[in-house]
């Protein structure tokens, strides 16, 4: 049995701890730093060969390095995936996976509620290049048959979606997409690693900004695209060579000690945010919890279907709009105001000024974000210690 095989047998508790490692002649316990941007060759026939691609081995930093590759093995691992290239950004990811793959006259459908840079990505930036863009109501399976085409070619899907936690029915929609033969790629930052896995449910391609819960302490930026050896290596491998979105061999690193830790702080902090949405919704200064693991959700069911756990992260309706959402923000003592997600600090984003502002109040009202909206990204603190940061906040906003 190969290595491969054998890690792939393993729980995900030793793949995340072990996944990928390749040791060095010193012997090394923790995986070894290689921060180098190039490497040398025995030869000149050596260079010759290895750039023919004719002997393995490494050539230079922007086409790989041996602690990026240690993170992109383990991370394939756990996800169910042949392959994985680590890049710069969760953006770079997605920018990589699409245009590795697209052309102009192509045409891309995507669930409308989605982190606002992807938004700006998809809606804006993709037509300047030819690529006709549909934006659809992911949770309505007539909307995405009616825009698919022959000409599709990706179909992108947030589930569930940043930051009003609408649930795509990731099956459903990749049976569609096969149809007209598009690829399905799946933003999973909010599904999570371990909690949501898109490629059992019939996606192509897997994005991450693993910036969120993969490194989980707020400390590096990068993201990641996993899928098919095919893709991998004969569409994305070319295009991210020429074009370099790679991720730093310092912040795979710290990536790789991140996923060491996943498991833990995934359980935790998803075992947190659902206890806390379940206080929450009785509260009356919320108009609404939206969280895929409370029954009220309107998709509870599929979300139950499709992810293990009901994720890290909620969003807060609060009654009085943006007044009440900035006082409830400013008296918050303990929780952090921030932009990020998946820290193992708890933190709190008012959509609408912050990661949603660029999209526009016209695109805001139509993916439900409304100006009382806060976001809640919930991390390692003890329960009881946020339980009454929150409540005391609340009672403030309502004031
Ligand atoms: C769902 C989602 N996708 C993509 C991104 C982009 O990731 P990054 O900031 O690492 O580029 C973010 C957050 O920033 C996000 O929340």
């Amino acid at each position: 049995m190969g290595r491969k095989e054998r890690e792939r047998a393993w729980a995900p508790a030793t793949q995340l701890v072990r996944g990928g490692s390749e040791r060095s002649q010193h012997g090394e316990t923790s995986e070894a730093l290689y921060l180098t941007s190039g490497f040398v060759y025995d030869s000149a026939a050596q260079g010759d060969a290895r750039t023919a691609d004719e002997e393995e081995g490494y050539v230079y930093g922007r086409f790989g390095n041996p602690t990026v590759t240690m993170f992109e093995e383990r991370l394939a691992l756990i996800e169910g995936a042949d392959a994985c290239r680590a890049t710069a950004t969760g953006m770079a990811a997605l920018f990589a996976a699409l245009m590795s793959q697209l052309r102009a006259g192509d045409h891309v459908v995507a669930s409308r509620v989605m982190f606002g840079a992807c938004h700006v990505m998809i809606d804006q930036l993709l037509p300047r290049y030819g690529i006709e863009t549909d934006l659809v109501d992911g949770t309505d399976l007539d909307a995405w048959e009616r825009a698919l085409r022959p000409e599709t070619r990706c179909v992108f899907i947030e589930s569930p979606g940043n930051p009003t936690m609408a649930i795509v029915d990731i099956a459903a929609v990749s049976a569609l997409a096969h149809a007209v033969g598009a690829r399905v790629i799946v933003d999973n930052v909010l599904g999570m690693p371990l909690v949501q896995r898109p490629l059992a449910h019939g996606a192509d391609i897997v994005i991450y900004s693993t910036t969120k819960h993969v490194d989980g302490q707020g400390r590096c930026l990068g993201g990641a695209i996993l899928g098919s050896d095919d893709f991998i290596t004969d569409e994305l491998v070319p295009f991210m060579r020429t074009t370099g979105p790679v991720m730093s061999p310092f912040n795979a690193w710290v990536m790789l000690k991140g996923l060491e830790t996943l498991e833990l702080r995934t359980a935790r902090m998803c075992e947190t945010a659902a206890r806390l949405a379940a206080v929450l919704e009785r509260h009356p200064a919320l108009a609404a919890v939206h969280y895929p693991g409370l029954p009220s959700h309107p998709q509870h069911a599929l979300a139950a279907r499709q992810m293990s756990r009901g994720g890290s992260v909620l969003a807060l309706d609060l009654r009085g709009g943006r007044e009440a959402a900035f006082r409830f923000l400013d008296s918050l003592a303990l929780i952090d105001i921030s932009n990020n997600l998946g820290d193992a600090k708890s933190l709190a984003t008012h959509p609408a000024s912050t990661t949603h502002q660029k999209i526009g109040a016209e695109a805001r009202a139509a993916l439900g974000i409304g100006d009382g909206l806060v976001r809640l990204s919930v991390g390692l603190e003890a329960e009881s210690n946020l339980w009454a940061d929150l409540e005391q906040a609340l009672h403030a906003a309502a004031a």
